[in-house]
């Protein structure tokens, strides 16, 4: 694993997308894995900005992302800020933004009819694209991976998670307040890739950011790998991991 500090999160926002860019311009094919929250919105503006003045070329990439909240999806006759679906969030953040074909972008879909035989089918989505190459990760507040709250198995694969108190929460204080959205009617549930599911992808590219980060990604990083702790999983990931801090998220490391 290899970790990299950098000053501050418009440094680390750039790396981040260099690297991803780098993916793309090697293998113009390649299948990203995406993740929403705060952290990556520099990234993916890094992204577009390269696209837009470098002509980096989406046209053939396919991309999956990690979660999504059950019981919403992307509406785009609703203002941004009313839609809090991660689908909405892409397009805004991302997809809208750089010359990727919606056909090959996949967000777990919040309205499946059936939303465990949706979690097979993804699964299956996933393989038939022939896995992911590189897969962008965060950390929870509560040390999340995507939304695999404390105590999901390191074996689990795409399903549907309830969320903590905590994570809720968060997601509260980082969006749907904005929105003017009661804590009571936010989704308690969503859609998520596995833990297994992300240890299966090629490369990770993990990006924390902020001192409410500090502690809870010391404890990934350095402490035992545990499902209290999902985002440890890290530490067992067999391909090529990359994690990269802000100097204020690195803050409680003690090996650096
Ligand atoms: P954040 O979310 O980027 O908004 O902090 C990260 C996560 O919940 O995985």
């Amino acid at each position: 694993m290899k970790i990299i500090i950098k000053d501050n999160y418009q440094q680390l926002s750039k790396l981040a997308a260099s690297i991803i860019a780098d993916l793309v311009r090697e293998k113009p094919n390649c299948v990203l894995g995406f993740a929403t929250g705060a952290t990556p919105i520099g990234t993916y503006h890094e992204l577009a900005r390269l696209h837009k003045e470098e002509g980096l070329d989406f046209s053939k990439v396919t991309s999956f992302n990690l979660d999504e909240y059950l019981g919403i999806t992307m509406d785009l006759k609703l203002p941004y800020e009313l839609d809090q679906s991660y689908a909405r969030f892409m397009y805004e953040e991302l997809f809208k933004r750089i010359n990727i074909k919606p056909e090959n972008t996949h967000v777990p879909f919040g309205l499946a009819q059936n939303p465990e035989e949706f979690c097979i089918e993804y699964e299956k989505m996933i393989k038939d694209a022939g896995g992911i190459d590189l897969q962008v990760l965060g950390i929870g507040g509560d040390g999340h991976w995507a939304f695999n709250e404390p105590g999901s198995s390191f074996d689990s694969r795409t399903r549907v998670e309830y969320l903590t108190q905590k994570t809720v929460d968060d997601n509260y204080e980082a969006f749907y307040k904005k929105a003017g959205v009661s804590k009571e009617d936010m989704p308690r549930k969503a859609l998520t890739m596995g833990i297994a599911t992300i240890l299966e992808s090629r490369r990770a590219l993990m990006l924390v950011s902020g001192s409410s980060k500090a502690d809870i990604i010391a404890k990934a990083l350095e402490g035992p790998v545990t499902t209290d702790v999902t985002a440890s999983a890290i530490q067992i990931y067999k391909g090529d991991a990359t994690v990269i801090l802000d100097k204020a998220a690195a803050s409680k490391l003690k090996n650096f």
